[in-house]
């Protein structure tokens, strides 16, 4: 039988995940050991491990090419896509939030807000629901410094200990969403290795 494949986010993701698979009790020293290998097998080759980009990962498990992965919610929500999401990890914590200049008003005044993010999707869903048009100009990185610039109102980003903002003189103004570290699966896969998926998901929901 074909190992199962799991697309990692490459970085902190795939570390708290391999450390996860450890206390499963799954030989890791391929992954711990990699180089620059992308590809690597998990407990002797039982689980494939494929290190990714967040989005790709997405991609990946969309396309069946990879049965799971494991991926921020930050990346879900604004990606979307059709795949069951099945687990929440619990690490990869931070949260999705408004923050502008530190006592520049947000709200008030006429013309549209522009909203400076890696994430244009999440912030204009965001501010539909309240009802207000806004601008959203998609950043690549340090999207702390677009106000800063004097090119946006504010920002919608990932918050984690809050210290960017802080020392770049910027405030939350509103907590939009929890964001953590997520199992998806490509719906065929979930069909075809059920048990083997289950297993596996069980193991990850009873040791993380
Ligand atoms: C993320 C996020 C913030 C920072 C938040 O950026 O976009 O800039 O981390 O973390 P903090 O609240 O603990 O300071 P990342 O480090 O991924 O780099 P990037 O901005 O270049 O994407």
């Amino acid at each position: 039988m074909k190992p199962l494949r799991i697309a990692l986010t490459k970085g902190r993701l795939e570390k708290d995940t391999v450390g996860l698979f450890e206390k499963i009790g799954y030989d890791c020293t391929a992954v711990r050991e990699k180089g620059r290998k992308l590809i690597l097998p998990i407990d002797g080759g039982r689980i494939e491990a494929v290190l990714a980009k967040a989005n790709d990962v997405i991609t990946y498990v969309e396309h069946g090419v990879c049965d799971m992965g494991v991926v921020g919610k930050d990346t879900i929500m604004e990606m979307g896509g059709s795949f069951f999401e099945l687990c929440d990890l619990g690490f990869g914590r931070c949260r999705f939030a408004l923050a502008t200049k530190k006592g520049s008003p947000f709200y008030g005044g006429y013309g549209v807000k522009t909203i400076a993010t890696k994430y244009p999707n999440v912030a204009r869903s965001y501010f539909e629901s309240k009802g207000m048009d806004i601008e959203a100009i998609k950043i690549e990185g340090s999207v702390e410094l677009a106000p800063l610039l004097e090119l946006s109102d504010g920002i919608v980003d990932i918050v984690e200990t809050g210290t960017t903002l802080k020392e770049n003189g910027l405030q939350v103004i509103e907590d939009i969403a929890p964001v953590s570290a997520r199992v998806i699966v490509n719906t065929v896969s979930m069909k075809l290795r059920q048990k083997e998926i289950e297993e596996l998901l069980n193991l990850m929901e009873k040791n993380k």
